[in-house]
């Protein structure tokens, strides 16, 4: 698969050690994050990386800063993301079998290397089911694009 990977400076060694796992198991890897200790804030990287995906230029994308939490916020104000924070692998796999992710981000500050590298493993090896989920993602891109929900 092509991917982005971005960070801040809370994540520097860890966003480098899952890109060389990634690229070790055959990805290509596009590095938009930092690979420096000076500060760095976390929406641009979120952002770049968000883009990427929503344009299809990437398949996928993954996200790390202190908490997760940050990186994933801006990531979501991009139209058509779905960017999960997962600090368990668990989490991972179902939010791309039943919520269709298409980033996944976690906290390096939160969960351990071997932790990070089972959670991209269960996210990409996992499949969106669509069939019942398919209609909830559409009330998601529904709020997205309106503001609304006719649900409501
Ligand atoms: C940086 O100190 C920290 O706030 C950031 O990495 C992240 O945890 C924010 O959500």
């Amino acid at each position: 698969m092509k991917l982005a990977i971005g960070n801040d400076h809370a994540a520097v060694e860890m966003k480098q050690e899952i890109q060389k796992y990634l690229e070790e198991k055959g990805h290509e890897v596009i590095n938009i994050g930092t690979d420096s200790a000076e500060r760095f804030d976390y929406p641009i990287s979120g952002y770049k990386v968000a883009k990427l995906v929503s344009s299809g230029e990437v398949d996928g994308g993954v996200l790390i800063c202190g908490t997760g939490v940050g990186i994933s916020l801006a990531a979501n104000k991009v139209k058509g993301i779905r960017a999960c924070v997962c600090s368990e692998p668990y989490t991972a796999k179902l939010s791309k079998q039943h919520n269709n992710s298409n980033i996944i981000a976690f906290g390096a500050r939160v969960i351990g290397i071997e932790t990070a590298k089972m959670i991209v493993d269960e996210w990409l090896s996992a499949e969106y089911e669509g069939g019942r989920h398919q209609a909830r993602i559409d009330m998601i891109t529904e709020i997205e694009e309106t503001q609304k929900l006719a649900a409501d």
